[in-house]
């Protein structure tokens, strides 16, 4: 099944996430591509293992998923996440018998190297969501980043280096098989975590994500009274920085109906980006609500908190006056 970052929660719990295999062992698979890897991989166990798999390209899900389908593995999840947002906000600490990456991006330029995911902030990450002595699986074609990445495991200082052979479901992927054809030979190490996971994951900073909440007054939210004469139509796009997050408010939307609005923003926290709208709606007693909208399933972050203060900056520009603030 694919799932929305808005239908985990932070952290969630694998028995949730695999409620008819709930003792399971899991793995979590990043840049699974087309999805080839798993449907052969879980065959080795005689129980197949709970299965994450992560990746940012959608039309690579959609045929990820259908692999699956036709698999008939039915514990085995989907979601179009990037790997760091999905281990540091959904994995609990301590919860992966492994991480499987094959044949991830190489970014072989220079100036691109900090896009490489196999970093040293990477495998401490990893050591804390993995079990003790549960490792980072890597199979790549690429001679130098496979040596950049067991620099990087080691000085990440939580991991031991092991060689071995890959496993054999990771020569056929979609790329193992490309390189073969052109007589490139794979490479494997297991990067084993030594790492106390609860201990190292203590300090670690966890993103401040919350799940939406059931009830609509818990959405971050303010209460203003706007001037006489209010009108948003010469709006203008604008962007707001924060320590650990950037805000664009992009356009501001007139319903057709009433003087009401709703603010598209563009939220970016690190690999974590969301669109969000924030309405800004009359209540019966005169005053106006500012408010992050349900659409499209949003998750609540300082960016999103500062999307909605955003707005209300905005309107305070204008001439609102703040009667209250939720978030
Ligand atoms: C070179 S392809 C390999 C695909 C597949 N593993 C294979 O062997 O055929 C790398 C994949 O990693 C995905 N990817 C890149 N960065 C990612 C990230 N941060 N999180 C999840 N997936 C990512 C890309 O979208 C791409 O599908």
């Amino acid at each position: 099944m694919i799932y929305q970052l808005s239908q985990f929660l932070f952290p969630d719990d694998p028995a949730r996430l695999f409620p008819e295999t709930p003792g399971r062992e899991l793995y979590l698979e990043i840049g699974f591509g087309d999805g080839r890897f798993w449907p052969h991989h879980a065959r080795t166990f005689a129980e197949p293992p709970n299965y994450l798999g992560a990746e940012i390209s959608g039309s690579s899900l959609q045929k990820a998923q259908a692999r699956l389908l036709k698999s008939g593995l039915t514990n085995a999840h989907l979601t179009k996440l990037p790997a760091m947002v999905l281990l540091g906000a959904v994995v609990p600490a301590g919860s992966l018998s492994g991480i499987i990456v094959n044949f991830p991006d190489p970014w072989p330029k220079k100036d691109h190297l900090d896009q490489r995911l196999l970093r040293a902030p990477f495998f401490r990450l990893a050591a804390s969501r993995l079990k003790p002595g549960g490792a980072v699986l890597l199979t790549t074609d690429h001679e130098e980043y496979f040596d950049f990445a067991c620099q990087e495991a080691e000085e990440s200082g939580v991991t031991r280096l092991e060689r071995a052979e890959p496993p054999a479901a990771a020569l056929e992927t979609k790329y193992a098989l490309k390189w073969r054809e052109l007589g490139i030979a794979a490479q494997h190490a297991r990067f084993v975590s030594t790492a106390d996971p609860f201990a190292l994951a203590a300090r670690l900073p966890r993103p401040d994500i919350q799940a939406l909440p059931q009830e609509d007054a818990d959405l971050p939210h303010s209460i203003v009274k706007l001037p006489a004469g209010f009108d948003l139509s010469d709006f203008a796009k604008q962007a707001v920085r924060g320590d650990t997050y950037t805000v664009v408010l992009l356009d501001a939307y007139r319903s057709l109906r009433r003087p009401e609005y709703t603010v598209l923003a563009h939220v970016e926290e690190g690999e974590l980006t969301q669109e969000v709208l924030v309405g800004v709606m009359q209540r019966p007693d005169g005053s106006t609500l500012v408010r992050l909208a349900k659409f499209g399933g949003p998750i609540i972050t300082a960016g999103v908190k500062a999307a909605v203060g955003a707005v209300t900056d905005e309107l305070v520009r204008r001439g609102a006056v703040v009667t209250h603030l939720g978030y």
